[in-house]
């Protein structure tokens, strides 16, 4: 399966993610977001030109993370499927991805859209806790941490109201428009991002069933 995992920050990408991978072991997780983070955390030049942006709720140029990604899918842990979360998140991302994917004859299959209304994600995202040693995601009210790594979440640096606010305004303006490049392609199908997440895993079961 080759798919893309698409929606507003706080639709729930990350956490629907992970349940995939848990019925779909073979898919390589490809999070640019983690990417990013991760370069960022290690301060290799691309986390250093990256930090600014992410901090600000921004989006990072697409001349440093096409780049990132399309070197990501050349690895061989891709060549049994994908699911890319974050990515693309602009017109010439999209268009980029494309290319590299006709060159080496690999097709998506679908672009699960998760739909969440503006209203509630702020309450998702500033309530968002991370496990910084499994990667697991949490959420104070909704989802807390189980005791055992309740002292040891940390919040992401990119979880304030003012960020939040900035990354729905670039979802709207830069990212949304990336979906028509793909309905014309006939790949979208949306998926209702509101109610319990193990229920929103269920539609998106629902919604690949004849997938891959
Ligand atoms: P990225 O890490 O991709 O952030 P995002 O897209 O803003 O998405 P989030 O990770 O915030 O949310 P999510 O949809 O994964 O939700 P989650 O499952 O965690 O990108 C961060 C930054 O990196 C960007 O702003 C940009 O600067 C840069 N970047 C990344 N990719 C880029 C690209 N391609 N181009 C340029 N720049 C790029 O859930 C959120 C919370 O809600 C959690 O607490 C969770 O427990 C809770 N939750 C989940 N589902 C439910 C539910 N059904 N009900 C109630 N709560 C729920």
């Amino acid at each position: 399966m080759r798919l893309i995992l698409f929606g507003p920050p706080g639709a729930g990408k990350g956490t629907q993610a992970a349940r995939l991978l848990e019925r779909h072991p073979s898919l390589a997780h490809l999070s640019t977001g983690d990417m990013l983070r991760a370069a960022v955390s290690e301060g290799t030049p691309l986390g250093k030109q990256a930090d600014a942006f992410m901090k600000a709720g921004d989006l990072v140029p697409d001349s440093l993370v096409v780049g990132l990604v399309v070197e990501r899918l050349q690895k061989p842990d891709c060549a049994d499927g994908f699911l890319l979360d974050g990515f693309p998140r602009t017109r010439a991302q999209a268009e980029a991805l494309d290319t590299a994917l006709d060159g080496a004859g690999i097709e998506l299959d679908k672009v699960v859209v998760i739909e969440v209304p503006d209203s509630l994600i702020v309450e998702r995202i500033t309530g968002r806790r991370m496990d910084p040693e499994t990667g697991a995601i949490y959420h104070m009210k909704f989802s807390p941490p189980p005791a055992a790594v309740a002292d040891r979440v940390t919040q992401r640096k990119d979880d304030t109201v003012e960020a939040v606010t900035a990354r729905l305004s670039k979802y709207h303006s830069e990212t949304t428009p990336v979906l028509p490049f793909y309905d014309a392609k006939g790949l979208v199908v949306r998926v209702d991002g509101v109610g319990a997440p193990e229920d929103v895993a269920l539609r998106i079961e629902s919604a690949l069933e004849g997938v891959g």
